[in-house]
Formats: structure tokens, sequence, C-alpha cells
């Protein structure tokens, strides 16, 4: 396991975004897995940069994103999906063949979560895997629990997390969905390369435990501890109560 202490927000997600240039660099088909929420999107601005400078180029590569939330219409502005597309996906021309993301609004749910695991496995697995983490040590939407599942799967999502996710429901958490799919712990564990970003002080409490706690499908980031190539990127206020 690998932990890069930056300076701040910026510096995190700029690392983060060197981590992934440089991958996207060595393997212009690399098969990226991909977080939504507040903390991905400078590592976005910052891919999208380099696009716009001619330094990067993501017409060959392929990504599949972590989560979906169940109920939303394709083109919901509140959707996984349209966040990808305003944040990464129309800014880098990834064209949408390329860009998967779990479809929420599938009749048979079960079937698009078996559709999405067969696509992973058609584009040669996850090469590099971003992921981000919950207030409840949460990783895609693999809530806190007494098991956990390993494949892509739908999920009941927490209070916490619908909470946490309010801001494009008018502030509402009641208005969140009280679903969603999620790629599983197994999907996410079967990336070659992880990097866990995690920033801000609110997260300074959950970090310890999933990169030091014991491994428990209590708080299912600490599952990574398992991987054999995961680095934590976090800033100082995320880091601050590491040992
Ligand atoms: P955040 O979400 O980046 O908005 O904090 C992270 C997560 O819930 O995985």
């Amino acid at each position: 396991m690998r932990i890069t202490v930056c300076p701040g927000a910026t510096a995190a997600s700029a690392h983060v975004v060197r981590r992934i240039a440089a991958a996207l660099r060595r393997d212009p088909s690399l098969v990226l897995s991909l977080p939504t929420g507040r903390t991905p999107i400078e590592v976005y601005d910052g891919l999208a940069r380099l696009v716009a400078r001619g330094r990067l180029d993501f017409s060959r590569a392929v990504t599949f994103n972590l989560d979906e939330f169940v109920g939303l219409a394709l083109d919901d502005p509140r959707s996984y999906r349209a966040f990808m597309g305003r944040h990464l996906f129309d800014r880098v021309g990834l064209p949408p063949r390329r860009a998967h993301v779990l479809d929420g609004a599938a009749r048979d749910l079960a079937g698009e979560c078996a559709r999405f695991e067969r696509a992973i496995e058609a584009a040669g697995g996850i090469g590099l895997s971003l992921v981000g983490i919950g207030l409840n040590g949460h990783v895609g939407f693999n809530e806190p629990g007494p098991g956990l599942v390993a494949a892509t799967h739908r999920v009941k999502l927490t209070s916490l997390t619908r909470r946490a996710n309010a801001k494009p429901f008018g502030g509402d958490p009641r208005r969140v969905p009280h679903e969603a799919l999620t790629m599983g712990i197994g999907t996410i564990l079967g990336a070659r390369r992880i990097v866990l970003l995690a920033t801000g002080r609110s997260k300074a409490r959950v970090v310890p435990r999933a990169i030091a706690g014991p491994v428990t499908t209590w708080l299912p980031a600490s599952f990574l501890q398992l991987h054999a190539d995961v680095e934590f990127v976090l800033d100082r206020d995320a880091a601050s109560r590491l040992g």
C-alpha cells in the first residue's frame, strides 16, 4: 500500500491527474473505472485541461463508472451519467460507446448488473480504478453492513449517504433515490491498480480506519487493504488523524 499526503485538495487532485495521465500515455486503450461526487471534480478538470492542450488523448480509453442511482431517466441531469458527461466525457471527447455507466432506469436491474460485469470482462478487466470514500467508509455504493456483495448489484442507500448526496436534489435527502446500482467490492478489487482519493476534514475520521483498521464489511473501504497495488492519495486535512 502506498500513502501519498499532499498539502491540499488541489495538489492531491493534481497528483491523481498525473497518475491517470501517465497510465493513459503508457496504454492509450486503458480501461478506467471512475467515481462521481465532490472529490473527483478537480481531477476531471485537470484531465480536461490536458486534453484541451493536446497533451492527453481519451479517444481509445474505456471507462466504467462505479455506480448510479436507481430510477432516474438516462437524461436526468441529477444522474451520475449526466454528472460524468458534464465533468469529463463531453470535455475529453470520450465516445459514449466507450463510457459505460450503469442504467438505473433499466427494466431488468439484475440483468443490467450482469451486462455491466460482462462488459468489464469483455474490455479485458479494469486497469486503473479511481475511487472515493464515503463518510461511512463506503466505496462505490457498497454500504457498511453484515456482508458485502462481490459483483455489481442493486443496493439500498443508507440515510447518511442519501443526506450526503442531497445537493442535486434541491438539498432534500427525501428526494434522493433510495436505491442504486454499484460495482461490487470484488469487481473493484479486480482492478489491476486502485487509487483512492480523499480530501477534506470530513474524511479525517474514516481514512485511518480504511487504511489501518480491521478489514471489515462494516467499513467497505478497508477491503482495499487486501489489494496488492493500492495508493491512498490524501490532502493534509483528510490525513490529519493518521498516526
Ligand atoms: P464525495 O463522495 O466525493 O462527494 O465525498 C465520496 C463517496 O461517497 O464515495
